[in-house]
């Protein structure tokens, strides 16, 4: 059967939630491989409506086993938090596992993600201050403290310990702030491992058994490539890669394995924090979208930048990730629009360029050019077959198609679970 990572292909908030809710119907197990809780996956189903941080948004199905990766980081107040939430709700969380691998979310991580962000001032960067940057920095710098930590008191202790003699150092000495007591941060984690403790595992292993037996798989990506930290626009980026190939590493599996990846995409482009977007509108129409598709975000509740669709972002996106498919999200947002364009170039100085540029100051300076296409009258959120779409929608997707190189195998065409047109099967 299938591997299929589901990754978000723009600047994040594309609607990955959505799409995973749906193909989860057909999976095994679903597993979230990179990211934290600054994630924000909406999800709308029989249940109700869900904005998911951590839990894979497959967890509404009673046959598939979700996995919060190792390459995750868990903030485990949230983690408790989402699975209270979705048990009150009537969702069974006992399908459940955390990679024993996966780093945790500290007090000093939030923390320091805020007093780093006051320090940047007007250079910041607009974080989610979930403490996802320093919690990454801290597993590569090997200052970590993992899930599997939390099942032995001693490892735990000794671990919080190294770590947080430094980070008082940092925390009183470079920002005059209150050190933190070892003592409440060890018995309040003591608590969380406590009630962590019957999800906590090793999960790689239960991953290589269902692709062994063929099960299908579902990788479930956080954030969009254009905030990837090698490949997005440096530094206005996350700290962990949402692209197809971080779905290896951040799960447990080998490149081979992974069958199909699908990019989603918004019809049209958004981006919440600071940091490059062409193709941004800050004028009524990029107000219209925004209001219209409720553009704002569900982390953080920030109005999210909207704009019309970037196809040279677009097309580097379908590279880096090596996209088989594309779902193509919120397409019914564009019905009324007498005219829709995309961008299918920069102008920079003189020159025109048709590939994404890797240095931000070149891209803060690009103009996009823009081809215009016609738009559609009628609303389209009740169609359920491609072929009734109106011509013009049809054209738009098969302009995108063109110009990204990669098919589009889904739209959404609203938030609704069934709000959906399958183009080409994806589990095969
Ligand atoms: P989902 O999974 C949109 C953005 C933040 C900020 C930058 C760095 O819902 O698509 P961080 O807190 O990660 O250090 O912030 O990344 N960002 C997202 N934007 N969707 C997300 O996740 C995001 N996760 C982080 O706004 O610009
Ligand atoms: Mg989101």
């Amino acid at each position: 059967m299938a591997v299929v990572a589901i990754v978000g292909g723009q600047w994040g908030d594309e609607g990955k939630g959505k799409i995973i809710d749906l193909l989860a119907e057909k999976a095994k197990i679903v597993a979230r491989f990179s990211g934290g809780d600054n994630a924000g996956h909406t999800v709308v189903n029989p249940y109700g409506e869900f904005r998911l941080h951590l839990i894979p948004s497959g967890i509404f199905y009673p046959q598939v086993t979700c996995i919060i990766g190792n390459g995750v980081v868990i903030n485990p107040a949230v983690l408790l938090q989402e699975v209270d939430d979705l048990s009150n709700h009537g969702v069974d969380t006992n399908r459940l596992f955390v990679s024993d691998r996966a780093h945790l979310i500290m007090p000093y991580h939030t923390l320091l993600d805020a007093l780093e962000e006051e320090r940047r001032s007007k250079g910041a960067l607009g974080t989610t201050r979930r403490g996802i940057g320093p919690a990454f920095a801290d597993k590569v710098a090997r200052l970590g403290v993992r899930a599997g930590d939390l099942l032995d008191k001693d490892t735990f202790r000794n671990r919080l310990s190294v770590a947080l003699e430094f980070k008082n150092i940092i925390l009183t000495k470079a920002y005059q702030a209150s050190p933190f007591s070892l003592e409440e941060m060890y018995d309040q984690y003591c608590h969380y491992g406590e009630q962590l403790a019957p999800f906590i595992r090793e999960t790689s292993s239960m991953i290589h058994e269902a692709v062994t037996k063929g099960d299908p798989v579902l990788l479930e990506g956080a954030q969009g490539a254009l905030l990837d930290p090698d490949f997005g626009t440096y530094p206005y980026v996350t700290s962990s890669s949402p692209l197809a190939a971080a779905g290896c590493v951040g799960a447990g599996l080998g490149p081979k394995e992974i069958d199909r990846a699908v990019g989603v995409f918004k019809a049209y482009n958004s981006r919440v924090g600071a940091g490059p977007m062409p193709t941004e509108l800050k004028d009524e129409i990029g107000n219209f979208i925004r209001e219209k598709a409720h553009e704002y975000g569900a982390t953080t509740g920030r109005p999210r930048r909207c704009g019309w669709f970037d196809a040279v972002a677009g097309r580097f996106s379908v590279q880096i990730n090596g996209l088989s498919d594309i779902a193509l999200t919120h397409l019914d947002i564009y019905g009324g629009f007498s005219s829709i364009k995309i961008c299918t170039a920069y102008k920079f100085d003189d020159e025109v360029l048709t590939s994404f540029p890797s240095d931000v100051a070149i891209l803060e300076k690009c103009q996009p050019i823009y081809e215009e296409l016609e738009g559609w009258e009628e609303p389209i959120s009740g169609i359920r077959n491609f072929d009734k779409l109106p011509a013009a929608a049809r054209n738009y997707m098969s302009r995108l198609e063109d110009l990204l190189s990669c098919p589009i195998s889904l739209v959404s065409i609203g938030p609704d679970r069934r709000q959906i047109i399958s183009v080409k099967e994806l589990f095969s």
